[in-house]
């Protein structure tokens, strides 16, 4: 399997849950105490060698590429009053291998066409792609643990957890054999299953390593759970061609797409940062 470089960040969902913080801003752009959430699946991106970001944005998203670029009269202020650790917060945000590309989607069409819209830039190399709202506290980036299991199992990789099975209408949800210690060989996988015809309590988290043939598959998927183009389905359809592996990554995620989610990691990535809890 050739290296992994490129990342994809799917962007452009309009975040209705936080209304009406995010009625003029993007919802990746929302805090975790002092970090906007699309700058934690970043840094992760980039911890484990992603040197190409491929955010798939859509209207009112100006805010993520402000963020990612320089910022040359805050740092010519910083710079003047001698904030040396702020300036180097703020310039230090990539390194400067790591290069940003924007495309954006043309119509909301479900996460499957947001990566589909990613193809002419990520071209024929396997890929990872991560879902900004699921913020993943761990000792080791879970990027980098999926990239390696990718890599000793060569095939496509997705990052799961064992979910409530009352609410696996909530995820793709797999079934699977064991095939490594925290990796299994993926069977079935289903969009948002009810929880009585679940075929598991297996639940696929915003963490991808993929091959690049999941385009050609992603073409072919029709709308499927919720109207939309979903990467669940091309994923199925890319298991008649080639294995596709489960990774029980090792961390904590937060479920930043709701209310209930941010609320939690910013108590604890808080209390962590700032020793504020005993
Ligand atoms: C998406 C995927 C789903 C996955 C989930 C993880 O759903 O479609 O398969 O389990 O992300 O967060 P969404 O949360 O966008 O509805």
């Amino acid at each position: 399997m050739r290296p992994v470089r490129k990342a994809v960040f799917p962007v452009a969902g309009l975040g209705t849950r936080f209304l009406p913080a995010t009625k003029a801003m993007p919802k990746e752009m929302l805090p975790v105490v002092d970090k906007p959430l699309i700058q934690y699946a970043v840094e992760e991106a980039v911890a484990a060698g992603i040197t190409d970001l491929i955010f798939v944005t859509g209207r009112n998203k100006r805010a993520i590429e402000d963020h990612f670029d320089s910022a040359p009269e805050l740092e010519n202020e910083l710079a003047r009053k001698n904030k040396d650790m702020l300036l180097a917060l703020v310039q230090d945000i990539l390194p400067s291998n790591v290069s940003c590309i924007y495309i954006r989607q043309s119509a909301p069409l479900g996460l499957g066409h947001a990566v589909l819209t990613a193809a002419p830039v990520v071209g024929d190399e396997p890929f990872a792609v991560l879902l900004a709202d699921d913020l993943i506290d761990a000792d080791r980036p879970v990027m980098g643990q999926l990239i390696d299991a990718a890599l000793t199992h060569q095939g496509s990789i997705l990052g799961v957890q064992e979910v409530p099975r009352s609410e696996t209408d909530r995820y793709g949800i797999v079934a699977t054999e064991p095939v490594g210690p925290r990796t299994d060989r993926v069977r079935l996988i289903v969009e948002k299953p009810k929880p009585d015809v679940a075929p598991s309590t297996l639940a696929v988290v915003g963490r991808y390593v993929l091959d690049a043939r999941i385009f050609a598959h992603l073409r072919q998927t029709q709308a499927g759970a919720g109207g939309e183009i979903q990467l669940t389905d091309g994923i199925a359809s890319l298991m008649k061609e080639q294995p596709v592996f489960a990774h029980r990554y090792e961390g904590i995620r937060y479920d930043c797409g709701n209310k209930e989610g941010m609320f939690r990691a910013t108590v604890a990535l808080g209390g962590k940062y700032h020793n504020l809890l005993p």
